[in-house]
């Protein structure tokens, strides 16, 4: 398959999986672009003429949009998954990205497929690695005592992260790892159906909301993944080190609350 024919197939899945108009592309931009206007003007050659549109008997050569038959997506390991335990699995054999390497385990994520809330956070760190479990180390710890705080018990919240194996030296996940990682997330939301989201830490947050901005700027307000209510908050390893933030967390966290209750 061309390259552009993968980059086209894997543009329209997540337009599918985003239900909206922003996509993440493995690999970067296309075609040597850097993403930034200026630059890409500046770079780009003079647009050849386009050739007046012309009847054809044929399809024309290179990308088509017309799907071929049936559900062009019907036969995604991850789209045919029927529960978490199917796409533990899949996540478990995955070999998508560098990430795959240094692991013991792999973390899919932990809870009931009936939970309200979603708890999303960056990446497995070392005791996550070794157990296979998600939050159990010290953030994992605090991350208990804020649900415990809006009367949730943990065992009731499906937790699990933006990468589903850990980063060596617990290092942010890179652009390509969270693009191969995504599509098993979106299927746990979709199976979960979770009343409300939590994102943790500005990787969660902007992962799933696909946007650059700041985790400042993105937390204090309520925004949505596919109709669903995202809460953003700072994330539990960043108020260990950083006792400041716990009050805004408990505010941002009384939010999510305040939305379950609805
Ligand atoms: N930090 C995370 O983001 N996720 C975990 O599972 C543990 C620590
Ligand atoms: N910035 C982040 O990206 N995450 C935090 O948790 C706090 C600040």
């Amino acid at each position: 398959m061309s390259d552009s024919r993968a980059l086209a197939i894997e543009y329209l899945k997540q337009q599918r999986l985003l239900g909206g108009d922003s996509v993440i592309l493995p690999g970067g931009w296309a075609d040597g672009q850097t993403g930034r206007p200026e630059h890409d003007a500046a770079a780009a050659e003079p647009a050849p003429a386009v050739p007046p549109m012309r009847p054809s008997a044929h399809p024309p050569a290179g990308i088509s949009f017309d799907p071929p038959s049936g559900d062009l997506f019907a036969n995604d390991p991850i789209q045919r998954t029927a529960s978490l335990e199917d796409i533990a699995t899949l996540i478990a054999a995955c070999r998508k990205c560098k990430l795959c390497e240094g692991r013991t385990n792999t973390v899919p994520g932990e809870g009931p497929a009936t939970a309200r809330l979603v708890v999303i956070g960056e990446g497995p760190g070392r005791t996550e690695d070794e157990t296979g479990r998600p939050f159990v180390g010290r953030a994992g710890e605090l991350l208990t005592k804020i649900l415990e705080a809006i009367k949730l018990p943990r065992d009731q919240v499906y937790i699990c992260n933006i990468v589903k194996c850990r980063p060596p030296e617990n290092r942010l996940p890179q652009y390509d790892e969270i693009a191969a990682c995504l599509p098993f997330l979106y299927r746990q939301l979709e199976l979960v159906k979770p009343k409300v989201i939590l994102a943790m830490g500005g990787t969660a947050a902007q992962s799933l909301l696909s946007t650059k901005q700041s985790l400042g700027s993105l937390r204090n307000q309520v925004h949505r993944f596919r109709g669903i209510p995202v809460v953003v908050t700072y994330h539990p390893a960043a108020l260990l080190r950083n006792p400041n933030w716990k009050r805004p967390t408990w505010d941002d966290v009384r939010i999510a609350a305040r939305l379950l209750d609805n």
